[in-house]
């Protein structure tokens, strides 16, 4: 039986982006459907840990905030962008605390509360609002509470994105969004969700890689849809590799936040010495990209399994205030951090690109907008500074939401769209393909696309991508959907654009090293990297 359903506007994601669009929307009386592929908590918001970055401080300032993230952006921001985005911290943080987020506080020397501001790498002062160790949890868990409670809003769990509907009516020149084909996973039905406007909130592709701190929804869903229905991307060869994730030879993948550097913790090599002055003056609070280097480069040079992060000196009471969740993780690991130092390894963490967006989150599709993770806003350049991510969510949920709000009256009804087609597939008899292409693909990119690349990896990369974009193009031609072949389809697309934009880019710069041109090239204006669909 077809299933169809028309919504006003669809939000497909329901991280810190996706929801903050939702509530914003709803606040306004506008009824919004938000899909998640999994559970509510599904995607990384709920994992984040560090904070989130605001000017409080009587010392910061929003100009040194503005300079921290173009320094750490290594000439690839758009200043413009930096400056809306981080002019708007303040009251993004008043925002998500009248939606009754927690945030840790302190007394001053009056004995009045007032939030508690951590340090994380590349930010020149104390600048990270957070909730302990678990911001995310607390972000999260929040925004789904008051969203469940409002009646402009629909939940929709377990309903995964196969394909956006765009096109122009018989009458229109222009192609437009017009509604999103959804398996429901728990009914492995495909629906056809009807929508004047679609908002593309489902977070990063950091799962592209073997190791990675992301949760099992990072695929990069939405820049593939995008990129499939005909949007541009951008920056792709910037996928930021986080210097620690807790050190497991069995494969988890748990962060130990920058905070933990931000504090005082010292990276030290196995004998115990430091090693992170030999490659910054910044020490421990260089820019990500630079530490997760010298880690990498220590880890091959001296043939080691990891490096190991130190704050066991600061007292047990500081460590457990500070880091509960941390703290009570590793214990699960065997390791007591107020005693020993913690074993770490970089893994994948954040895809600093995505589907090109203007400073209202609108893409190259008429209504279909694009916030959060999945975004190339043009805040990040070539290496996001710690902690403006969920700012940037925030504030494009908001630029977002003035821009659907004023256009909506005038969007007119969807056109006639045809049911999801099941007339020419099967059941699949060979889920191994899957799973082995899978393992194949996230191997190799780990290998030949991570934190250093050259040439010859990048092209042996594309070589393999090349092969499994045909086989899975076959399987997904030939059998029903299912998740984990939708989420797989999706992985290739964005391996592709990765390597697609790593080759175009010939200098080393913020995320992106290649050993071919170690250097960044300074003889010419920066370019950000932008691929282009072929017209369909
Ligand atoms: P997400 O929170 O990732 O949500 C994506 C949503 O999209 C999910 O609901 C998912 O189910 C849905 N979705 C995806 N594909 C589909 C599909 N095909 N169909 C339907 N639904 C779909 N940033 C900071 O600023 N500060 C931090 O302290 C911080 N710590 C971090 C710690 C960890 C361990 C990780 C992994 C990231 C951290 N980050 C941090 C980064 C930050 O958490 C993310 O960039 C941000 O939360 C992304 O939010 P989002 O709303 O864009 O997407
Ligand atoms: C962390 O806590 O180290 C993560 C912060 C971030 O990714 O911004």
């Amino acid at each position: 039986m077809p299933f169809f359903i028309y919504y006003d506007i669809l939000i497909i994601g329901s991280g810190a982006a996706g929801l903050s669009l939702a509530l914003k929307l709803a606040e306004q009386g506008t009824r919004v459907a938000v899909l998640s592929k999994f559970a509510l908590t599904a995607g990384s918001t709920y994992y984040a840990q560090g904070g989130i970055s605001a000017v409080f401080d009587a010392d910061d300032s929003i100009e040194s905030h503005i300079e921290d993230t173009l320094n750490a952006g290594a000439g690839l921001c758009d200043p413009e962008i930096v400056r809306l985005t981080v002019t708007q911290g303040k009251s993004s943080i008043d925002w998500l605390r009248q939606q009754g987020v927690l945030f840790t506080e302190e007394q001053t020397q009056f004995g009045e509360p007032k939030l508690h501001l951590t340090r994380e790498g590349g930010h020149s002062h104390r600048r990270v609002v957070h909730a302990a160790d678990a911001t995310g949890k607390a972000v999260s868990l929040s925004l789904i509470e008051r969203a469940r409670e409002h009646a402009n809003i629909d939940l929709l769990e377990d309903h995964n994105v196969v394909e956006l509907i765009a096109f122009a009516n018989a009458h229109e020149t222009e192609k437009r969004v017009q509604g999103a084909y959804v398996l429901d996973n728990q009914h492995q039905q495909v629906k056809t969700l009807a929508a004047r406007v679609v908002v593309l909130a489902t977070g990063g592709a950091s799962k592209v890689y073997l190791y990675s701190t992301n949760p099992q929804s990072a695929t990069g869903d939405g820049i593939a849809l995008a990129w499939r229905a005909g949007c541009r991307v951008s920056n792709m060869e910037f996928m930021q590799f986080h210097p620690t994730c807790l050190y497991d030879p069995k494969g988890s993948s748990f962060l130990i936040s920058e905070a933990v550097r931000g504090e005082g913790g010292r990276l030290i090599l196995p004998d115990g010495s430091p090693f992170m002055h030999r490659f910054d003056a910044r020490a421990e609070l260089a820019p990500r990209d630079i530490v997760a280097r010298a880690i990498d480069h220590e880890i091959k040079k001296r043939g080691i399994e990891c490096v190991y992060l130190d704050i066991s000196y600061k007292s047990e009471a500081f460590i457990r205030e500070h880091f509960p969740t941390i703290y009570q993780q590793c214990l699960e690991f065997g390791i007591d951090i107020t005693q020993q130092p913690i074993p770490v390894v970089p893994a994948a963490h954040y895809t600093c690109g995505g589907v090109l967006t203007d400073s209202y989150a609108r893409t190259d599709i008429a209504n279909l907008y694009a916030i959060g993770e999945v975004a190339s806003t043009g805040l990040h350049g070539a290496n996001r500074m710690a902690s403006n991510s969920l700012l940037e969510c925030l504030v494009f949920a908001d630029r977002a939401s003035e821009d659907i709000l004023r256009k909506l009256p005038s969007i007119p009804p969807v056109g006639v769209i045809p049911d999801w087609d099941e007339s020419q597939v099967s059941d699949s008899d060979e889920e191994v393909v899957v799973s082995h292409n899978w393992n194949e693909l996230r191997n190799f990119m780990w290998d030949y696309v991570g934190i250093v690349r050259t040439d010859k990896r990048l092209h042996r990369a594309m070589s393999r991508i090349k092969l499994l974009k045909k086989e899975i193009a076959e399987y997904y031609g030939n059998f029903r959907v299912t998740s984990d072949l939708l989420e797989l389809r999706n992985l290739v697309t964005v391996a592709e654009l990765i390597v697609r934009c790593a080759q175009l880019r010939k200098e080393s710069r913020g995320l992106h090293y290649t050993l071919d041109y170690p250097e960044t090239d300074n003889s010419k204006p920066p370019q950000n990297t932008v691929l282009t669909p072929a017209r369909h």
